[in-house]
């Protein structure tokens, strides 16, 4: 539905809207659900709180109009097939994803990827500052948009402005690679409060404007003196990013998902273990290293097809980024030759499904398998981690999880592996299997309770709530804070 121009007092700026638009190559116009756990966590929140969104469809071209989208106001940002290129493929995802994910990969720097996504960051502050009501508070989202607190502060002042990042901050050692590090830094330190998934992240990033940008901290807080005397304070914090877990629990107790399950079961020609991997296809998800074990696991006749297969739903992902290109053609002739290999006719002992599912049959899924295997190499969070738990509702399955996830510093009773050491990912593949249910249960029922009292929700107010007593604190943004909650009690 489209809408008439209106201001808002919450506003969040993210790369992506909640929705994709998809354009069929006879012109028809479809939208579906944008790709990645931000979009998740996000649209629940602004699905209780409404307010205005600003992002991208996701196609390069002109943008959509104004529309309203379950109660949100939907600000779509254009970009042209030359910016997606460069700022989204090129700066963002080959120069700052693999900077911040420990260069997993090599990182590529190009000064014209980086005039783009100048460019760019300007147009996402120039339409928040368009849909804001005076005094609004603005959540600017992850690392695409690092430069765009500066901008909307320097047109706007009266704004309160918050960035959260859902990926890791990289160690300064690395960060200081990147030949515009102390725009990125300024860029941030537009923001009063900077959210970010661990304590070592913040940190990462107080210490990064030290030793860049020579500039007072104290503690979580960063202080930057204007040329004109004045000065901002800006803090950073951890507050990890978390699910609906009332939500996808209740999705996942229905009986369609739980008859689904038991159908999924059955179909995959009911293994004793059913294993579990659901990744965006992505070099940081350690999905080489999984497959790795899980073939050696196979080689050394510790694990055998019917009794056991795997299910791997790996979700194309930025697939004209060479790296990722790559990684796509090596998961895919692993796993043909895992099949060739290991698997007798009409049972696979690995299920590779090249796209997205719905959420049902996603925690029909969940709830199907025994064995969930997260390995990431480096993860800002994981919210796979938090959904296996939460559709957990038997108390069953057994969750393997990677140390660097953010989603371990919560969830560290689970089944904990390295994936670099591969005979320690058998071992704990192995465990994970083999420990008896009733100890297996316990696991799983602290595992829960900790997503249980830390949900999206919970995530969301702790970040709005430091952003408003943030050190600075313009007049109209406390009075429209005032009206923002008053509504909400309303
Ligand atoms: O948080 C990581 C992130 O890059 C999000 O910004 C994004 O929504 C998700 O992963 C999916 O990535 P992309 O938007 O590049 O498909």
């Amino acid at each position: 539905m489209t809408a008439t121009k209106r201001r808002h007092d919450l506003v969040i700026a993210a790369n992506r809207l909640p929705v994709d638009r998809i354009t069929a190559p006879d012109g028809s116009v479809s939208w579906g659900r944008s790709p990645g756990g931000l979009v998740t966590a996000m649209d629940s929140v602004m699905r209780e709180r409404g307010g205005a969104w600003v992002g991208w469809d996701g196609e390069a071209g002109s943008a959509t109009r104004l529309f309203t989208h379950e109660s949100m106001y939907l600000r779509p940002v254009a970009l042209s097939a030359a910016e997606v290129e460069e700022y989204y493929e090129g700066f963002s995802n080959d120069t700052l994803w693999p900077i911040y994910h420990d260069v997993i990969v090599q990182p590529s720097f190009h000064r014209d990827w980086w005039r783009t996504y100048v460019s760019v960051n300007q147009r996402f502050a120039d339409a928040v500052a368009e849909v804001a009501a005076e005094g609004a508070t603005v959540w600017v989202q992850d690392y695409q948009l690092q430069l765009v607190p500066r901008m909307v502060r320097e047109q706007r002042p009266d704004l309160r402005i918050g960035w959260f990042n859902h990926i890791p901050f990289p160690a300064v050692e690395l960060f200081a690679q990147i030949p515009w590090r102390r725009a990125i830094l300024e860029g941030l330190l537009g923001a009063d409060f900077l959210g970010f998934q661990r304590q070592a992240d913040a940190q990462n990033f107080v210490r990064a404007c030290r030793r860049l940008l020579q500039v007072t901290t104290r503690k979580d807080t960063v202080t930057m003196l204007g040329r004109d005397g004045s000065s901002h304070t800006t803090r950073a914090s951890a507050i990890p990013i978390s699910i609906d877990y009332r939500g996808l629990e209740t999705l996942a107790k229905s009986p369609a998902v739980v008859d689904r399950a038991a159908e999924l079961r059955h179909q995959l020609g009911d293994p004793r273990i059913l294993m579990l991997g659901v990744d965006r296809l992505d070099y940081t998800k350690g999905i080489r290293h999984r497959l790795k074990a899980y073939e050696e696991l196979l080689q050394d006749k510790a694990i055998q097809p019917p009794d056991v297969t795997l299910v791997q739903v790996a979700t194309p992902s930025r697939e004209r980024v060479d790296a990722y290109r790559e990684l796509r053609q090596q998961v895919e002739t692993t796993v043909g030759r895992i099949n060739g290999e290991y698997a007798p006719i009409g049972s696979p002992a690995v299920h590779y499904q090249h796209h997205s599912y719905p959420q049902e049959e996603m925690a029909a899924l969940y709830l199907a398998a025994d064995v969930m295997l997260v390995t990431p190499l480096r993860d800002g969070m994981n919210l796979v981690a938090k959904e296996y738990v939460t559709c957990r509702h038997d108390l069953g399955g057994a969750l393997v999880l990677s140390e660097f996830t953010g989603a371990y510093h919560e969830l560290h009773q689970a089944f904990v592996c390295n994936p670099h050491d591969i005979e320690g990912l058998k071992q704990t593949i192995l465990k994970a299997i083999n420990t008896p249910a009733h100890d297996k249960a316990r696991i799983m029922k602290a595992l829960r309770r900790r997503v249980a009292d830390h949900d999206v929700d919970r995530w969301a107010t702790r970040f709005l709530d430091a952003l408003a007593v943030a050190p600075n604190r313009p007049e109209a943004s406390i009075r429209a804070h005032q009206r923002h909650t008053m509504a909400r009690r309303a």
